[in-house]
């Protein structure tokens, strides 16, 4: 399974903080914010990894990070995303390279505590289909929510006004290769973007699709309030344990 850290976009919602700068190399505590998402891949056993980036000082992350070698890796890759077309956009870019195999998609800005190397090894072994992780939330409206019943995810639905449950889609997906194919079906949503949900809800449609539940905290970092919050957790007890 390969790896994709999708770590583009213009961070308006971080303003001024991303004017000349990438949300994902901004600090959390100790280190910039793609350190975490990487270390998830990493110690999920995956170091096939791909990073798509793009917006400001996109030229960085190759200083910042070269091949990898702070994470024991001999090689990275990396791809460019011109405007900002969504998460399921920004995966698309990453199909030539990932050539029909499986993968495991992480948003630069998102961090665990824990490690995902159990549900990883669980989806080798699925084969077929995606999985995805959530996380009960006391803010779920700011999500994609699943409702699940009988051991499965029923619905999906993007940042509702009135969600039906408290579990937060979190963002780590992994999908087989059939993935590719599904986002070229996409249409742009409301806010003009290829949404992640609708290829969860392709999948949801094809009765494929897994869940589990994240283990430990789970934060994403793309407000001041939640990059404020990730850096205590950080400092607090550290991440990716
Ligand atoms: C995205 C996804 C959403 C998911 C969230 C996790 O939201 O669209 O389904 O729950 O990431 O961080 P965004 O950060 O684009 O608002």
């Amino acid at each position: 399974m390969k790896g994709v850290i999708l770590a583009g976009g213009l961070g308006t919602r971080l303003f001024p903080l991303t004017k000349i700068t990438n949300k994902h190399l901004l600090p959390v505590y100790d280190r910039p914010m793609i350190y975490y998402p990487i270390q998830t891949l990493v110690k999920a056993g995956i170091d096939d990894i791909m990073i798509v980036t793009g917006g400001r000082k996109s030229g960085d992350f190759l200083s910042l990070l070269g091949n990898g070698k702070d994470f024991g890796l001999k090689h990275l890759n990396y791809t460019y995303q011109e405007g900002e077309g969504g998460i399921a956009e920004a995966l698309g870019l990453a199909e030539h390279w990932a050539k029909g195999d499986s993968v495991c998609v992480i948003l630069g800005d998102n961090i665990i505590e824990k490690n995902i190397k159990k549900a990883a090894d669980d989806f080798k072994a699925q084969k077929k289909g995606a999985k995805i992780m959530l996380k009960e939330v006391p803010d779920p409206e700011r999500f994609g929510v699943a409702t699940v019943a009988g051991g499965k995810v029923t619905r999906i639905v993007e940042k509702p006004q009135n969600p039906q449950s408290n579990f937060a889609v979190i963002g780590i997906y992994m999908y087989d290769g059939r993935v590719w194919d599904i986002i070229k079906t996409l249409k742009p949503s409301d806010r003009g973007e290829l949404e992640i949900t609708d290829v969860n809800n392709w999948y949801l449609a094809d009765g494929s699709m897994t869940y589990e539940i994240l283990d430990g905290w789970w934060t994403d970092a793309g407000t001041f309030k939640s990059l404020h919050h990730s850096a205590t957790l950080v400092a607090q007890g550290g991440a990716n344990n």
